[in-house]
């Protein structure tokens, strides 16, 4: 059996509360790395395929109701579709990918914010994420009082169920950082953009 012809990118993820900055964190570290010439596809959950961002309405929207278990499952079923039509080729191909949330969101929201247990919702996620585990998670630590300032009304279904499921996810969060010390880098969110930005690159950085 012979060396792969291309070696394979590297999965960063990023995690965190609402209102923890991931997605400008995301943006900033993909055009980073873009600028070092490294090639990197930038995605973002729940969404990034069709059936993703359908998903992501119907769990986002208020139009129907969702129960807990429906709610890990449809979760589940837009990340399935992004490991395999994007996530995963994007690695094959060499191609770094930075993800905006993945599996760790379902076991803070899911499994701890509602309650439904860290282990159930890993045990479901095993069939969409299969060996696409990331390289690193960065997580995008804030007090859940600062980040509702920040966010400031702009809520969707989840975040508008208010203060305590966010403290819920933030708890859930610091345990799963607890147990995989060496994937899960916290980052202290709540200071100004460019020196979170300086300590994620530096956090990055270690895996090339
Ligand atoms: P997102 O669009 O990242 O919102 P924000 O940019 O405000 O963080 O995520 C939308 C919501 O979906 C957010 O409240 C977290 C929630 N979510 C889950 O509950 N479970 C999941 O597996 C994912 C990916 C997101």
């Amino acid at each position: 059996m012979g060396e792969p012809l291309v070696s394979r990118g590297r999965f960063v993820t990023l995690e965190g509360i609402d209102g923890s900055g991931k997605s400008t964190q995301a943006d900033l570290l993909a055009a980073a790395l873009n600028d070092a010439g490294t090639p990197v596809v930038r995605a973002r959950e729940p969404g990034g395929t069709p059936l993703g961002e359908a998903v992501r309405g119907i769990l986002l929207g208020d139009q129907a109701p969702v129960s807990d278990a429906s709610e890990v499952l449809l979760f589940a079923a837009a990340r399935a579709q992004l490991v395999g039509d994007v996530i995963a080729p994007a690695l094959a191909s060499g191609s770094w990918v930075v993800c905006d949330r993945f599996l760790d969101s379902s076991l803070a929201y899911q499994g701890g914010g509602r309650g439904i247990g860290i282990d159930v919702v890993a045990q479901v996620n095993t069939l969409a994420v299969g060996e696409n585990m990331p390289d690193v998670t960065v997580l995008l630590r804030i007090d859940p009082e600062s980040a509702a300032v920040r966010r400031a009304g702009a809520d969707d279904r989840i975040e508008a169920e208010g203060i305590a499921l966010q403290r819920r996810v933030a708890a859930a969060y610091d345990q799963i950082a607890a147990a995989e010390p060496n994937r899960v880098r916290g980052v202290d969110a709540d200071r100004p953009e460019a020196e979170v930005h300086a300590e994620i690159l530096g956090i990055v950085g270690g895996l090339t």
